[in-house]
Protein backbone atom coordinates (compact mmCIF):
# COMPACT_ATOMS: atom_id res chain seq x y z
CA UNK A 1 0.00 0.00 0.00
CA UNK A 2 1.52 3.25 -0.96
CA UNK A 3 1.27 5.97 1.99
CA UNK A 4 -1.72 8.71 1.52
CA UNK A 5 -0.69 12.01 0.31
CA UNK A 6 -1.39 14.78 3.10
CA UNK A 7 -0.72 17.52 0.06
CA UNK A 8 -2.73 20.39 0.56
CA UNK A 9 -3.22 19.78 4.38
CA UNK A 10 -1.62 22.23 7.40
CA UNK A 11 -0.46 19.99 9.99
CA UNK A 12 0.62 21.43 13.54
CA UNK A 13 2.69 19.76 15.58
CA UNK A 14 3.73 19.93 19.37
CA UNK A 15 6.88 18.27 20.41
CA UNK A 16 9.17 17.45 23.45
CA UNK A 17 9.31 18.44 27.22
CA UNK A 18 8.94 22.02 28.51
CA UNK A 19 11.31 23.84 31.12
CA UNK A 20 9.62 25.67 34.01
CA UNK A 21 11.89 28.00 35.23
CA UNK A 22 12.64 27.53 39.18
CA UNK A 23 15.72 30.60 38.85
CA UNK A 24 18.23 31.27 36.50
CA UNK A 25 19.59 27.90 37.03
CA UNK A 26 17.16 25.42 37.83
CA UNK A 27 14.18 24.17 36.02
CA UNK A 28 11.42 21.56 35.92
CA UNK A 29 11.55 19.33 33.00
CA UNK A 30 10.61 15.94 32.30
CA UNK A 31 12.08 12.71 30.06
CA UNK A 32 10.20 13.43 26.91
CA UNK A 33 12.83 13.55 23.89
CA UNK A 34 10.53 15.12 21.17
CA UNK A 35 11.60 11.73 19.28
CA UNK A 36 7.89 10.84 17.86
CA UNK A 37 6.46 14.30 17.52
CA UNK A 38 9.67 15.08 15.07
CA UNK A 39 9.20 11.13 13.39
CA UNK A 40 5.67 12.34 12.82
CA UNK A 41 6.48 16.28 11.65
CA UNK A 42 8.86 14.58 9.29
CA UNK A 43 6.79 12.24 7.95
CA UNK A 44 3.82 14.57 7.51
CA UNK A 45 6.29 16.78 5.25
CA UNK A 46 7.63 13.84 3.50
CA UNK A 47 3.65 13.47 2.35
CA UNK A 48 3.21 16.86 1.10
CA UNK A 49 1.94 18.82 3.84
CA UNK A 50 2.76 22.11 5.15
CA UNK A 51 3.74 21.38 8.67
CA UNK A 52 4.58 23.92 12.07
CA UNK A 53 6.56 22.29 14.93
CA UNK A 54 6.56 23.80 17.66
CA UNK A 55 9.26 21.97 19.68
CA UNK A 56 10.04 22.34 23.14
CA UNK A 57 14.19 22.35 24.20
CA UNK A 58 15.23 18.84 22.17
CA UNK A 59 18.52 17.98 20.86
CA UNK A 60 16.91 17.00 17.57
CA UNK A 61 17.92 18.32 14.28
CA UNK A 62 15.37 20.21 11.98
CA UNK A 63 13.13 17.62 9.93
CA UNK A 64 13.64 18.83 6.35
CA UNK A 65 10.84 21.09 4.89
CA UNK A 66 8.97 21.64 8.16
CA UNK A 67 8.68 25.17 9.55
CA UNK A 68 9.61 24.87 13.29
CA UNK A 69 9.14 27.45 16.19
CA UNK A 70 11.59 26.85 19.04
CA UNK A 71 9.74 27.41 22.95
CA UNK A 72 10.61 26.73 26.37
CA UNK A 73 8.05 26.76 28.74
CA UNK A 74 4.36 25.90 28.11
CA UNK A 75 3.15 29.84 28.51
CA UNK A 76 5.44 29.97 25.35
CA UNK A 77 4.62 26.93 23.60
CA UNK A 78 0.73 27.33 24.33
CA UNK A 79 1.30 31.01 22.68
CA UNK A 80 3.18 29.43 19.67
CA UNK A 81 0.58 26.50 19.39
CA UNK A 82 -2.61 29.26 19.39
CA UNK A 83 -0.50 31.11 16.98
CA UNK A 84 -0.28 28.53 14.73
CA UNK A 85 -3.94 28.35 13.77
CA UNK A 86 -5.73 27.78 11.90
CA UNK A 87 -5.13 24.54 10.59
CA UNK A 88 -6.32 20.91 9.31
CA UNK A 89 -4.89 18.64 11.75
CA UNK A 90 -3.33 19.37 15.46
CA UNK A 91 -1.08 17.18 16.93
CA UNK A 92 -0.32 17.56 20.65
CA UNK A 93 2.71 15.08 21.30
CA UNK A 94 4.71 17.43 23.62
CA UNK A 95 4.65 17.03 27.32
CA UNK A 96 3.56 19.77 28.48
CA UNK A 97 4.78 20.58 32.22
CA UNK A 98 0.90 20.74 34.03
CA UNK A 99 2.41 22.82 37.03
CA UNK A 100 4.88 25.78 36.78
CA UNK A 101 6.24 27.47 39.64
CA UNK A 102 4.24 30.64 40.73
CA UNK A 103 6.66 33.02 40.20
CA UNK A 104 10.64 32.50 39.01
CA UNK A 105 13.07 34.04 41.83
CA UNK A 106 15.26 36.84 39.61
CA UNK A 107 18.90 35.31 41.52
CA UNK A 108 19.53 31.46 42.47
CA UNK A 109 17.50 30.21 45.29
CA UNK A 110 20.20 29.76 48.43
CA UNK A 111 19.73 27.07 50.95
CA UNK A 112 20.14 28.57 54.32
CA UNK A 113 21.74 26.91 57.62
CA UNK A 114 19.62 24.43 58.96
CA UNK A 115 17.17 24.42 56.55
CA UNK A 116 15.78 20.58 55.53
CA UNK A 117 12.94 21.71 52.97
CA UNK A 118 12.24 24.04 50.41
CA UNK A 119 8.34 24.34 49.28
CA UNK A 120 8.31 25.49 46.07
CA UNK A 121 4.68 26.69 45.07
CA UNK A 122 3.49 25.77 41.62
CA UNK A 123 0.25 26.80 39.35
CA UNK A 124 -1.68 24.47 37.28
CA UNK A 125 -0.25 25.95 33.77
CA UNK A 126 -2.68 25.90 30.41
CA UNK A 127 -4.38 22.98 28.63
CA UNK A 128 -3.18 23.59 25.00
CA UNK A 129 -4.73 20.62 23.85
CA UNK A 130 -8.52 21.12 25.60
CA UNK A 131 -8.25 24.97 24.27
CA UNK A 132 -6.98 24.06 21.06
CA UNK A 133 -10.13 21.36 20.74
CA UNK A 134 -12.60 24.34 21.75
CA UNK A 135 -11.49 27.26 19.72
CA UNK A 136 -13.33 28.87 17.50
CA UNK A 137 -10.81 27.84 14.74
CA UNK A 138 -10.78 24.23 16.04
CA UNK A 139 -8.77 22.08 13.51
CA UNK A 140 -10.82 19.59 11.66
CA UNK A 141 -9.18 16.92 13.91
CA UNK A 142 -7.26 16.87 17.19
CA UNK A 143 -5.09 14.59 18.39
CA UNK A 144 -3.37 14.31 21.66
CA UNK A 145 -0.83 11.69 23.74
CA UNK A 146 -1.34 10.19 26.99
CA UNK A 147 1.66 8.72 28.52
CA UNK A 148 0.56 7.04 31.38
CA UNK A 149 2.55 4.16 33.81
CA UNK A 150 -0.82 1.89 34.47
CA UNK A 151 -4.55 1.87 33.26
CA UNK A 152 -3.42 2.98 29.71
CA UNK A 153 -6.62 2.82 27.88
CA UNK A 154 -9.02 3.69 30.81
CA UNK A 155 -6.88 6.83 31.42
CA UNK A 156 -6.51 8.02 27.81
CA UNK A 157 -10.31 7.06 26.76
CA UNK A 158 -10.96 9.87 29.97
CA UNK A 159 -8.64 12.28 28.69
CA UNK A 160 -10.60 12.39 25.00
CA UNK A 161 -13.91 13.09 26.43
CA UNK A 162 -12.72 15.91 28.73
CA UNK A 163 -10.59 17.32 26.50
CA UNK A 164 -13.17 16.58 23.05
CA UNK A 165 -10.34 14.83 21.02
CA UNK A 166 -10.42 12.83 17.88
CA UNK A 167 -8.30 10.96 18.46
CA UNK A 168 -5.85 10.11 21.53
CA UNK A 169 -2.66 8.01 21.66
CA UNK A 170 -1.34 6.37 24.53
CA UNK A 171 1.47 4.47 25.44
CA UNK A 172 3.16 3.05 28.40
CA UNK A 173 5.97 4.48 30.31
CA UNK A 174 8.36 3.47 32.86
CA UNK A 175 8.25 0.15 30.17
CA UNK A 176 12.11 -0.95 28.53
CA UNK A 177 12.57 0.12 25.25
CA UNK A 178 8.80 2.02 24.75
CA UNK A 179 7.88 5.73 25.50
CA UNK A 180 10.02 8.85 26.19
CA UNK A 181 13.49 8.45 25.62
CA UNK A 182 13.04 5.20 23.38
CA UNK A 183 13.68 5.21 19.42
CA UNK A 184 10.65 2.66 19.49
CA UNK A 185 7.56 2.88 20.97
CA UNK A 186 3.41 1.46 21.00
CA UNK A 187 1.15 3.27 20.47
CA UNK A 188 -2.85 2.51 21.28
CA UNK A 189 -5.03 4.74 19.33
CA UNK A 190 -8.25 5.67 20.29
CA UNK A 191 -11.27 7.49 19.36
CA UNK A 192 -15.00 7.22 20.66
CA UNK A 193 -15.75 4.07 18.86
CA UNK A 194 -12.53 2.21 18.43
CA UNK A 195 -9.13 1.24 19.44
CA UNK A 196 -6.39 -0.03 17.31
CA UNK A 197 -2.82 -0.97 18.75
CA UNK A 198 0.16 0.85 16.40
CA UNK A 199 3.76 -1.36 17.21
CA UNK A 200 6.10 -1.97 18.89
CA UNK A 201 8.12 -0.36 15.87
CA UNK A 202 10.56 2.50 15.38
CA UNK A 203 8.89 6.25 16.01
CA UNK A 204 9.37 6.58 12.01
CA UNK A 205 7.37 3.84 11.03
CA UNK A 206 5.02 4.56 13.60
CA UNK A 207 4.38 7.91 12.80
CA UNK A 208 3.65 6.41 9.15
CA UNK A 209 0.94 4.21 10.46
CA UNK A 210 -0.55 6.94 12.57
CA UNK A 211 -0.49 9.37 9.51
CA UNK A 212 -2.52 6.55 8.02
CA UNK A 213 -5.19 6.43 10.22
CA UNK A 214 -4.95 10.36 10.32
CA UNK A 215 -5.60 10.50 6.44
CA UNK A 216 -8.33 8.00 6.37
CA UNK A 217 -10.75 10.49 8.51
CA UNK A 218 -9.51 13.52 6.30
CA UNK A 219 -9.42 12.85 2.68
O1 LIG B 1 -3.51 15.48 30.86
P1 LIG B 1 -2.22 15.04 30.26
O2 LIG B 1 -1.10 16.01 30.48
O3 LIG B 1 -1.78 13.64 30.59
O4 LIG B 1 -2.57 14.99 28.69
C1 LIG B 1 -1.59 14.75 27.74
C2 LIG B 1 -1.97 15.45 26.46
O5 LIG B 1 -2.38 16.79 26.76
C3 LIG B 1 -0.79 15.58 25.51
O6 LIG B 1 -1.30 15.53 24.18
C4 LIG B 1 -0.22 16.96 25.85
O7 LIG B 1 0.46 17.54 24.73
C5 LIG B 1 -1.48 17.74 26.20
N1 LIG B 1 -1.30 18.83 27.19
C6 LIG B 1 -1.40 20.15 26.78
N2 LIG B 1 -1.27 21.16 27.69
C7 LIG B 1 -1.05 20.89 28.99
C8 LIG B 1 -0.95 19.55 29.43
C9 LIG B 1 -1.07 18.53 28.50
O8 LIG B 1 -1.59 20.40 25.59
N3 LIG B 1 -0.91 21.90 29.85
Amino acid sequence: MTAASLAGLRILVSAGPTYEDIDPARFLGNRSSGKMGFAIAAEAAQRGAEVVLVAGPVHLPDPANVRRVNVRSAAQMHAAVLAGLPCDVYIGAAAVADFTPRSCSPGKIKKQPGQDTLVLELVQTRDILAEVAAHPQRPRLVVGFAAETDNVAGYARGKLQRKQLDLICANQVGVAGCGFESDDNALLVIDAHTERALGPAPKGALAGQLLDLIAERLL
